[in-house]
């Protein structure tokens, strides 16, 4: 068989597309497809610029990146984003009569493979300046519900009984099965008050290994 021939026959076994004449280019192209880079987007939610939240985030993109994937990162606690006004102009699935930083975020989220929130535990929740974020997304909400995406929740609080993290985690998930997402992990880091006491942990670690499965 010509190498030409051979080449060929092997794109259409790995690809599973059909090798027309200018086909080998084509079914390159495909092969990228199947490579599965992704474009990830990561929502922090603490006003802590160097806080053990962001701490967290930076591991699982330090992880992600060297996998490959592409990551776009949204601060909510530095951006401008209202809460929702629930007038209910969008109807679930149009542009949103407040124009800030939302817009920014609003094409990457659409997009995107993969959402990871990081936040802190504030009174047992996600953060405000986080939930406000979330709570935008009602507009998109027909363009990501049941349009399936991974997601992973990194989180970090002050206490140390496992039994405090449920509300949120109980949250995340509710989240998870309304909008037909899958969760592929959550970091609990437990006991950690003052800013960057969680890099004396192995939930860093954690958050990294997270980052470099996906
Ligand atoms: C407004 C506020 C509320 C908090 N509520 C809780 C809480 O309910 N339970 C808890 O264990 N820690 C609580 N904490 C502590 C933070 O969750 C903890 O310090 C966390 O590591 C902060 O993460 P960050 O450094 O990413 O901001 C609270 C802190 C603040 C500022």
């Amino acid at each position: 068989m010509k190498r030409r021939d051979f080449l060929r026959k092997s794109l259409l076994a790995a690809t599973g597309s059909i090798v027309l004449e200018s086909g080998i280019v084509r079914a390159v192209e495909n092969m990228n497809i199947t490579k599965k880079k992704m474009e990830i987007v990561v929502l922090t939610g603490s006003p802590r610029r160097n806080g053990n939240s962001a701490y967290l985030a930076e591991r699982f993109v330090k992880g992600a990146q060297e996998k490959g994937h592409e990551v776009y990162r949204f601060d909510c606690a530095f951006k401008q984003v209202e809460p929702c006004r629930a007038c209910n102009r969008c109807g679930m699935d149009g542009l949103c009569v407040i124009k800030d930083d939302f817009n920014e975020l609003r094409p990457h989220l659409i997009a995107a493979d993969m959402v990871v929130f990081a936040t802190p535990m504030y009174y047992f929740g996600i953060s405000a300046q986080m939930k406000r974020v979330i709570d935008r997304f009602y507009a998109i909400n027909e363009q990501i519900k049941g349009h399936y995406k991974k997601a992973a929740f990194l989180m970090t609080y002050a206490d140390t009984a496992k039994k405090e993290a449920e509300p949120m985690l109980l949250h995340y998930h509710a989240l998870m099965d309304y909008l037909g997402w899958e969760s592929v992990g959550e970091v609990v880091a437990s006991g950690v008050w003052t800013a960057g006491s969680v890099r004396n942990t192995h939930y860093g670690e954690q958050a990294y290994r997270l980052g470099k499965s996906i």
